[in-house]
């Protein structure tokens, strides 16, 4: 105990999404997903339970957290503080290695990192399924930043089932990601409120479950054929299938910009052209290509006529946690 223990977690993006809470407070999804972890994207977080703290002091990037906007991070604190039996009150830092405004997810790479540094400090010895279902318990896509390479949440059906597993941790072809960065500003409506109000009201939103459980299995084979043109293909009809959810809610909304669709223009025409790229999209309005490491000179050059250059970061799959 009293111990300081550093995690650093990657971010992961998902090639087949997770869309909706079967059980919003466990965090057990409606469908099993499928993301891939990218190397650049990162976060360092410190955990220290200290019995002279009178309460969780938590910081991210330097700055301390309000009561109310560190209260996620407290609550995931009070879960491992359960699990491991004790009282004390814990010394959070964390360090995102996103480039700043990069409106990319970080909560992925946040909660894992806190799971792994928390659970650690607080003296638990937890094997990586385990660490998968804590980091669950932060935010869902956390699930999944536990493992590098390709990782698939199963839904399951319980705390104890819903947790992620390696699907193919060593990826031994070429594939890679080009995040583009449209928006900067937080954005408009958090995943979390998206997908209560998508499963609450969207008529379409019981055809969303089934698709995506065939997505799944589709892009399984895909990964083994190595096939990036399959793969790609399955992504973005997925994601586009996820995105028709929030069209047809009440109130409507979208998490597309003007320059989502200027993005997805300029990939569709480089395809027409005989350059293998396809698009993904998530909770925002950034748009992420998935494409091979050869052809990227190539697309870079044709999305630099029309973004800067410093809003196009190309990720290569990255790993699993670690404790540094
Ligand atoms: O767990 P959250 O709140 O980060 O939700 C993630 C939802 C999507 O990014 C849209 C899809 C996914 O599987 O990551």
């Amino acid at each position: 105990m009293n111990k300081s223990i550093t995690a650093r977690a990657h971010t992961n993006i998902a090639l087949i999404k997770y869309w909706g809470k079967a059980d919003p407070k466990l965090i057990i999804p409606q469908n099993s997903s499928l993301s891939l972890t990218l190397e650049p994207f990162y976060t360092d977080t410190t955990v220290q339970f200290l019995p002279t703290l009178d309460q969780d002091q938590i910081s991210i990037d330097g700055q301390l957290l309000t009561n109310v906007a560190g209260l996620r991070v407290r609550e995931f604190l009070d879960l491992v503080r359960q699990r491991a039996g004790i009282q004390t009150f814990a010394r959070v830092a964390s360090t995102n290695h996103v480039p700043t405004a990069a409106g990319l997810a970080s909560s992925a790479s946040g909660f894992a990192a806190l799971a792994a540094a928390a659970s650690k400090a607080a003296g638990l010895e937890l094997s990586l399924p385990e660490l998968s279902r804590l980091a669950r318990r932060g935010s869902g896509s956390a699930t999944r930043s536990i493992y590098g390479g390709f990782v698939e949440w199963q839904k399951g059906h319980n705390d104890a089932d819903s947790l992620a597993l390696p699907f193919q941790e060593n990826i031994d072809f070429d594939i890679q990601m080009i995040a583009i960065l449209l928006d900067p500003r937080p954005k408009k409506v958090a995943s979390r409120a998206g997908m209560a109000q998508v499963v609450a009201t969207s008529p379409y939103y019981a055809a969303w479950p089934p698709t995506a459980e065939k997505d799944l299995l589709a892009m399984k084979a895909a990964i083994l054929k190595k096939d990036l043109n399959l793969i790609g293909q399955l992504a973005e009809t997925n994601a586009m299938k996820m995105h028709a959810t929030t069209l047809s809610a009440n109130p409507p909304f979208t998490y597309f910009e003007p320059e989502t669709l200027q993005a997805i223009e300029i990939i569709q025409n480089l395809r027409n052209n005989g350059i293998s790229c396809y698009y993904t999209m998530d909770a925002g309005p950034n748009v992420k290509v998935i494409c091979s490491a050869k052809e990227t000179p190539a697309i870079l050059a044709q999305l630099r006529q029309h973004f800067p250059a410093d809003h196009l970061l190309v990720a290569k799959p990255g790993p699993g946690i670690a404790y540094i």
